[in-house]
């Protein structure tokens, strides 16, 4: 597939009035994207696990009018009408119009909500944008039903994308790989793919607990991050690693080798946030919570054998990962040990999920 297979070109608006709701989830990279090209194209390949609580709920009316120069839509979050939200969105549209040129045919009523607070730190472009893909994936399919559902799900996973890219890796589950890799059949910089590849059963239930230490607005953006990557004298050897370290965790995910599954995650997380530390300008995300938190981790481990393991995504949160059958073991450590390293005590359990839902 290239850019060119996505774009639609049929000049037939038969639809007058559609209504579309779907839900999509959140996802945690293992191998993590950070660093890329124009237009939103990724540095290295990565993988995620897709979650399943943690989700953004869209529902978009579709109204047919006349043709207009920019897409027309209002927008509410949770109940409210959201101007601030607007710009990120109107941006996303200009992308996308290209490929979806009936985003200019519609006028959009957009109602949005999270699963999870708003400003609690967890990224909801993945989720959001990857629900606003899903909604405008369903009207093209409507107003061209040939289209294939693998094609419906590859064309949503390259438009999330374009809004955010770890947006891409938000449509399938458990497991999702973004960016072209010599071991993922069909993977792709433009859109993510479902690992094709054999998974230890281990990994198809695990469990994600989200700590809560920073619930506060980041101080860099994930956009500025990116950026900074251009001339950071680490990136090229760090876009080999990424690779490197991906086509190991293949293994170890087919294996299910938990020994070498927490020495690459553990170390993609703390490699991402050295990423940060050596910019030109430096910048730190992790707050003293967060450190404490994995040397408890560490600490907890080495004192019972447990596979409880931790990945950080550009903010202060940690993500507390462990298999399932190990789930009561570790949530009563995350609730006498760690809980009062969180802001007001709060957390997220979560697990793999199988990523986007019509509702
Ligand atoms: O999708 P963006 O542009 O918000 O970048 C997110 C990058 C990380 O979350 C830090 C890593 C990843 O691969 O998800």
């Amino acid at each position: 597939m290239n850019t060119a297979d996505f774009i639609f070109n049929t000049d037939e608006y038969h639809i007058d009035e559609a209504h579309y709701t779907w839900r999509t989830p959140s996802n945690i990279a293992l191998v993590k994207y950070w660093g890329k090209s124009d237009p939103q194209l990724p540095k290295n390949a990565s993988i995620s696990f897709t979650l399943n609580n943690c989700h953004t709920t869209t529902s978009i009316r579709f109204s047919k009018t006349a043709a207009k120069e920019e897409a027309q839509f209002e927008l509410f979050f949770e109940g409210e009408k959201k101007e601030d939200f607007k710009p990120k969105i109107a941006k996303f549209f200009k992308r996308i119009q290209e490929y979806c040129p009936y985003v200019l045919q519609y006028d959009m009523h957009i109602e949005s909500s999270n699963s999870f607070p708003h400003s609690s730190g967890i990224a909801s472009s993945a989720s959001g944008m990857s629900a606003i893909a899903m909604c405008l994936m369903n009207l093209e399919q409507a107003l061209n039903p040939e289209i294939s559902a693998d094609y419906l799900k590859q064309k949503a996973s390259f438009l999330a994308r374009l809004g955010s890219g770890s947006a891409s890796r938000s449509i399938e589950g458990p497991l999702v790989v973004w960016g072209t890799h010599e071991a993922v059949a069909g993977s792709s910089d433009l859109f993510g793919v479902r690992l094709p590849n054999a998974v230890h059963p281990v990994f198809e239930d695990y469990q994600d607990c989200i700590l809560l230490v920073d619930k506060g607005e980041k101080q860099v953006s994930s956009t500025v991050g990116h950026n900074l990557m251009f001339n950071h004298p680490f990136a090229e050897r760090r876009f080999e690693q990424a690779n490197d370290n991906l086509a190991e965790l293949l293994q170890v995910l087919a294996s299910g080798d938990l020994e070498k599954f927490i020495s690459i995650v553990e170390s993609e997380a703390l490699t991402l946030h050295a990423m940060m530390l050596t910019s030109e300008p430096y910048f730190i995300l992790m707050k003293p919570n967060t450190l404490e938190i994995i040397q408890r981790i560490w600490e907890f481990r080495k004192t019972t054998g447990s596979h409880v393991c931790f990945t950080l995504d550009a903010g202060a949160n940690v993500h507390v990962l462990y298999p399932k059958s190990e789930k009561q073991q570790v949530e009563s450590f995350i609730n006498t040990e760690l809980l009062k390293f969180c802001q007001k005590n709060q957390y997220i359990c979560d697990n793999t999920g199988l990523g986007a839902q019509t509702i």
